[in-house]
């Protein structure tokens, strides 16, 4: 058996960010510029983190950006004019609402109150629609990356087996309707499906979505499978550590050195059964920017009629 593809996530980053600079600058002689709004409510580190490096990567490119930071304590009526205001400006093409959002406010109402074209999260009851029908959509854009990722290592989709772990509304789900619109045959697997294992090594495909650190083990891949691996979690124990990563020298001393490490939802003995794997960090998650940086672009396309 040949050795795993290790599937660099970063590279494929680069690559499509490449094309946006270049969508933007093509946009700039028509005296167009795509633009972002992102919405930060309150103080929590592992949103911040993203959307700063959302807002950074929009100047990177040449699109606009605007950061709107309510307080932990916005209501859900002050929520919904914001985004009424943002749907309002013509400066920007795309409204992006960071989830969590504190209790009191009511997610549902207000992605549903942000203007389907504007939708560059593709959350929208209109976009998940339409993606669904084959209409042209905002499609969300994790599950979007992963289609980039295999299209882009010339990895094929059509007639192959994909089973997809995870049944989330923001993964699971539109990752099976986009690999189904490409031909796949696809299953979906989630808590009550029984025999998952077996299920999972009839994949020629395997998306992990769970959110549960090592869930997929080596004994659920095929050998030679692609492994999409969408998992992000954090072990923060040398016992946890040791369950998965035991005697990898190079990950204990980075762990020691952080006080703790980052695993997919796969187990790190599952990827050398693989064909191909997307490795944690630095696999899908680079993909998550990038595309959100290519349906903003597009929304400003679709919203002006030049798509
Ligand atoms: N929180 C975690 N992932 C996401 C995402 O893709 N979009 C938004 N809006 N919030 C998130």
């Amino acid at each position: 058996m040949a050795e795993a593809r290790r599937l660099d996530g970063a590279a494929i980053a680069a690559a499509i960010k490449e094309d946006v600079a270049g969508e933007v600058k093509a946009l700039a002689a028509q005296g167009i510029r795509p633009g972002l709004a992102a919405v930060l409510v309150g103080h929590v580190p592992a949103s911040e983190i993203y959307v700063r490096s959302k807002v950074r990567t929009c100047e990177e490119l040449g699109l606009g950006s605007d950061l709107l930071t309510p307080p932990a304590t916005v209501t859900t009526e002050e929520m919904l004019a914001l985004v009424a205001e943002l749907n309002g400006r013509d400066d920007v093409d795309g409204i992006l609402i960071q989830l969590p959002l504190p209790p009191q406010v009511n997610a549902k109402r207000l992605l549903e109150a942000v203007a389907p074209e504007k939708d560059v999260d593709g959350f929208h009851p209109v976009n998940v629609g339409r993606l669904q029908t084959g209409q042209p959509a905002l499609a969300p854009c994790t599950p979007a990356g992963l289609i980039e990722i295999l299209k882009r290592n010339a990895i094929p989709i059509a007639g192959q087996n994909a089973v997809v772990v995870g049944r989330s509304d923001i993964v699971g789900k539109p990752a099976a309707i986009l690999l189904l619109a490409e031909n796949a045959t696809v299953t979906i697997c989630h808590s009550k499906t029984r025999d998952l294992p077996a299920v999972c090594r009839g994949a020629d495909i395997l998306v992990a979505a769970i959110g549960r650190p090592g869930y997929v083990t080596a004994d659920m891949v095929k050998p030679g499978a692609t492994v999409l691996d969408v998992g992000i979690n954090r072990l923060t124990t040398l016992e946890e550590f040791d369950r998965f990563f035991h005697g990898n020298t190079r990950r204990e001393e980075l762990f020691r050195a952080k006080g703790s490490t980052l695993i997919g939802d796969v187990h790190p003995a599952a990827y050398a059964v693989s064909g191909a794997y997307t490795p944690v960090p630095g696999g899908v998650g680079p993909l998550t920017i990038a595309m959100l940086m290519a349906n903003t672009v597009r929304a400003a396309k679709l919203r002006r009629g030049l798509l």
